[in-house]
C-alpha cells in the first residue's frame, strides 16, 4: 500500500493536488483513499461536492474514495474516558457544562483524530493508496513529533504519576475537591499513544512519501526549505517537490511578462535548492481546478507521464552504517544546515536533536544505545554521529568502585 502526504504554505494548492493525484490514482484502477487532516476540510469543495459532508469514505468517482474526519465525533467515539474525566474535573471548579463540552475538544485534535483514522484504514487494509491533505507545513510538523514527544512522557511521568495517583487518591479526592483520574484515564492515553507510535511507524515506513507543496515565491519556498529540513530532522521521507500555480511563458503584456520572469527566477532556484529530488509542476489554469475531471487534467499535466505512485527511491533519511570495531555512525539527512544550527546531546538511550525551533528525541537503536558518542559533524546535507565501544564498563571502573566504598 501507498501512503502519499501533502503539504506546504497555506494556499499553495496542497488540497488541489493531493485531490488531482488521488483522482490520477483512481484513474488508473488503484482503490484510493483521500483524506484531509486539515479541520477546513476543502477536499470536497475541491471535488465540487457541494453541501455533501463525506464522514466516511464515500465513493465520489470510480475507485475514489473520500473522508472528512469529523473530530467532534471521533472524539466523542475514542476518548469518551478521558472526556468524561475532564468533563467531571470542569464541572468540580464550577464550569458551565456546555462550555465544559466544547473545551474537551483540544486545538489541533482534528489532525490526531484524522491520522488515527489513517491508520485505521492502513491496518484494516483493502486500499491501495491513500493520499493525505495534510494542514500548512507548521501544524503538520508538530503533529508529527507528537508520538515520540508524547512516548517520553508516557515512558518516564506516566507510570510515576499513575502510582501516585492511586496513593494519594483518598486525599487529594477530599483536599482538592477535584477528582483524581482512575485507571481508565491512564489506559486511554496508553492507548493514545501505542496508535500513534503505529501512526509514527506508517509514516516513515518504505510505502510512504511527503510531497512538499509551493508556488514559485521566495516567500513560500524559504518555508519549503525550512519544512524539508524539519521532516527529515523527523524521519520521513520526502519523494518530491510539486511547484503549483506556474505561468505559462507565452507572449503578453509587461505585467505578465514580469510575472514569468520572477517564478522562473525562484523555480531555478527551487531546481537548485532540491537537487536530486524531482520538481514536478503545475501550470496556473485558467480557471479554478475543481471537480474530478478538472483535477485529473491538473494532474496528468503536474505527473507528466511519470508514475505518481512511484515508490520512494533511496535509503530515506535516517540511517546506521557500522565502522570499525563495535562503532557505528547514525547518519540523519539534514539539508539546508550547518553545525552550528544543530544542537546534540545525549539522554540515556536517546539522542536529544535540536535544529531551529524542532526537537526531536530519538530513541538509539539496541545496539548502539550502549555505545559512546565521540564525534559528530554536519557533512553532504546530513549529521553524522559517531559512536565507539565504552572504553571501560562502568562495573570495572576502578575510581567509582573506590567512590562506592567510601
Ligand atoms: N494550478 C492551479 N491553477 C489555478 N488555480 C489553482 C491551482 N492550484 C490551486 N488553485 C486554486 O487555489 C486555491 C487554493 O488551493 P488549495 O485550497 O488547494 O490550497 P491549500 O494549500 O490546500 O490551502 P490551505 O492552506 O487553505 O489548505 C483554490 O481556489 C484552488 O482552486
Ligand atoms: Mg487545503
Amino acid at each position: 500500500m501507498r501512503i502519499i502526504l501533502f503539504t506546504g504554505k497555506g494556499g499553495v494548492g496542497k488540497s488541489t493536488v493531493a485531490a488531482g493525484t488521488a483522482a490520477l490514482s483512481a484513474a488508473g484502477g488503484h482503490r484510493t483513499l483521500v483524506i484531509s487532516t486539515d479541520a477546513a476540510h476543502s477536499l470536497a469543495d475541491a471535488y465540487g461536492l457541494g453541501a455533501v459532508r463525506p464522514l466516511e469514505p464515500t465513493e465520489v468517482a470510480p475507485n475514489l474514495y473520500l473522508q472528512q474526519v469529523d473530530a467532534q465525533q471521533r472524539f466523542e467515539q475514542s476518548w469518551a474516558d478521558v472526556q468524561r474525566y475532564l468533563l467531571s474535573v470542569l464541572d468540580a471548579v464550577g464550569m458551565d457544562p456546555v462550555a465544559a463540552e466544547e473545551m474537551t475538544v483540544i486545538p489541533g485534535a482534528e489532525e490526531v483524530l484524522a491520522l488515527l483514522e489513517l491508520r485505521q484504514h492502513a491496518r484494516r487494509g483493502g486500499w491501495d493508496v491513500i493520499v493525505i491533505d495534510c494542514a500548512p507545513t507548521a501544524e503538520t510538523l508538530r503533529l508529527l513529533a507528537l508520538p515520540e514527544a508524547l512516548g517520553w512522557y508516557l515512558e518516564r511521568l506516566l507510570p510515576i504519576q499513575r502510582r501516585l495517583v492511586r496513593a494519594l487518591r483518598p486525599l487529594l479526592d477530599r483536599a482538592a475537591g477535584v477528582p483524581m483520574p482512575g485507571d481508565d484515564v491512564f489506559d486511554a492515553i496508553t492507548r493514545l499513544h501505542d496508535e500513534l507510535d503505529d501512526v509514527h511507524d506508517l509514516l516513515r515506513g518504505s510505502g510512504a512519501s511527503v510531497r512538499l507543496v509551493l508556488t514559485p515565491e521566495q516567500v513560500v519556498l524559504a518555508e519549503a526549505r525550512r519544512a524539508y529540513t524539519s521532516l527529515s530532522l523527523f524521519g520521513y521521507r520526502v519523494d518530491a517537490v510539486v511547484a503549483n500555480r506556474v505561468f505559462p511563458a507565452a507572449d503578453g503584456d509587461t505585467w505578465r511578462a514580469g510575472w514569468v520572469r520572477a517564478q522562473q527566477a525562484v523555480l531555478a532556484e527551487v531546481q537548485q535548492s532540491f537537487a536530486g529530488l524531482p520538481v514536478l509542476t503545475a501550470p496556473y489554469q485558467s480557471a479554478e481546478p475543481v471537480g474530478v475531471e478538472a483535477l485529473g487534467v491538473l494532474a496528468a499535466e503536474l505527473y507528466d507521464a511519470t508514475d505518481p505512485l512511484a515508490e520512494p527511491v533511496g535509503q530515506g533519511p535516517f540511517r546506521v552504517t557500522r565502522s570499525q570495531g563495535a562503532g557505528a555512525v547514525i547518519h540523519l539527512s539534514l539539508p539546508f544546515v550547518t553545525r552550528e544550527d544543530v544542537d546534540l546531546a545525549r539522554n540515556g538511550d536517546e539522542l536529544v536533536l535540536t535544529v531551529g525551533s524542532y526537537r526531536r528525541l530519538l530513541t538509539l537503536p539496541a545496539g548502539l544505545a550502549r555505545l559512546r558518542v565521540v564525534g559528530a559533524r554536519v557533512a553532504d546535507g546530513e549529521l553524522q554521529v559517531r559512536f565507539a565501544e565504552q572504553p571501560d564498563q562502568p562495573d570495572h571502573r576502578p575510581d567509582r568502585q573506590k567512590k562506592d566504598a567510601r
